[in-house]
């Protein structure tokens, strides 16, 4: 016996994601159904071998399905997702809008998989922003070792964090940079991002920091350790899909760089590429379709006194959204419903 399964926003990327590693890992579904806005209503997605039509999120009763995916926004999801919720249907959000609450766990299933025991306080669990996933994947078993105390990190975030228009933009505009007569100015992002970098990604906060760093910083601490501290910088990137970062670490106690690379190997959902030659690390571009955060450059960091560096890649698509959903799925299917 399988599960029942509601995949919302089927026709974003996140959705297209999600659909494809369902199929990839086998999950036990026993009924699927694809749910999109009006606009979408009847249109194609795929399953593994077969083709869903997508049906209208707004007349859908989740009543009797057991898990749904969301991956709509924070505006749909406020509006649904309360509706699946009571109806006994566990939403698994993929939006920022439930990742703060205390109430509602926030779950990277490598990290903190014994968060799974409060889905029932409101039948929601919130699956952390794509730069935070990838990196509490890595800080974790480093954690566990010796003690984190400060993290620095600096992010180059690809254009897919910012759905469909935005990686159309950067398509378009990297086009027209050829054909000066087709100008394509800025819509989705505040400058120019074909040939570009933008150190702006979400509102700006009141101290200067943007929201999307103030989400690595609050996230970091909810999932890991309220006790380490998180510097960020995102930067979006000319680059489709994968998330890099560079991540300088304070541990408590000392850190040998050669056992830091030892943890990592041993590590769940981590893949250690890091030879100090030519090539001898992982660029984005390598992990588009991929399962593993790859972490590479791992080095003692000698300005402090217990400190490493390290490069840490993922598809942010995966990891970042749809894979980590499917996990909290996995994990609420084996620890909770026990069906499959
Ligand atoms: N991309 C990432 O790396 C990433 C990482 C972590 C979290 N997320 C989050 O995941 C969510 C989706 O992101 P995405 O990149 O997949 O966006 P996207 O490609 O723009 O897709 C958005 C999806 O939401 C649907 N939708 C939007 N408004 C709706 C409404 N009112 N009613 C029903 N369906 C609606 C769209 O349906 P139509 O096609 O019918 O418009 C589409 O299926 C966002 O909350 C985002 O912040 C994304």
């Amino acid at each position: 016996m399988g599960y029942k399964i509601a995949i919302v926003g089927a026709t974003g990327n996140v959705g297209h994601e999600m659909l494809n590693i369902l199929a990839e890992r086998q999950f036990p579904v026993d009924e699927i159904v694809a749910l999109a806005s009006r606009r979408s209503l009847g249109s194609e997605v795929s399953f593994g071998d077969t083709t869903l039509t997508t049906k209208d999120l707004d007349t859908f009763d989740f009543a009797g399905w057991d898990m749904a995916l969301f991956a709509v926004g924070s505006e749909a999801t406020k509006i649904y997702a309360p509706k699946a919720a009571a109806a006994g249907c566990l939403v698994i959000d993929n939006s920022s809008l439930y990742r703060y609450d205390p109430k509602i766990p926030l779950i990277v299933p490598e990290v903190n998989p014994e968060a799974i025991a409060d889905y029932k306080n409101k039948m929601i669990i919130a699956n952390p922003n794509c730069s935070t996933a990838q990196m509490v994947v890595a800080l974790k078993p480093l954690h566990d070792r010796a003690r984190i105390k400060r993290v620095v990190v600096s992010t180059y975030q690809s254009v897919s964090g910012g759905g469909k228009e935005a990686i159309d933009e950067l398509w378009d505009q990297t086009k027209s940079i050829y054909n000066p007569t087709d100008n394509k100015p800025p819509k989705k992002f505040t400058k120019q991002i074909a040939f570009n970098v933008i150190p702006h990604i979400d509102v700006f906060m009141e101290d200067g920091s943007t929201k999307e760093e103030w989400k690595m910083v609050v996230e970091t601490k909810k999932i890991v350790d309220p006790n380490i501290k998180v510097t960020a910088t995102c930067v979006r990137v000319p680059v489709f899909v994968g998330h890099s970062e560079a991540v300088n670490i304070e541990f408590e106690d000392f850190l040998d760089e050669d056992e830091a690379r030892d943890i990592l190997r041993e590590a769940p959902g981590v893949m250690v590429i890091d030879k100090r030659e030519d090539g001898g690390y992982v660029s984005p571009i390598e992990c588009v379709g991929d399962f593993a955060t790859f972490i590479s450059r791992i080095r003692q960091d000698s300005t402090v006194e217990n400190g490493l560096n390290l490069w840490c890649v993922s598809d942010n698509l995966r990891k970042g959204a749809a894979l980590n959903a499917v996990q909290i799925a996995e994990l609420y299917g084996r620890e909770i419903l026990k069906k499959g």
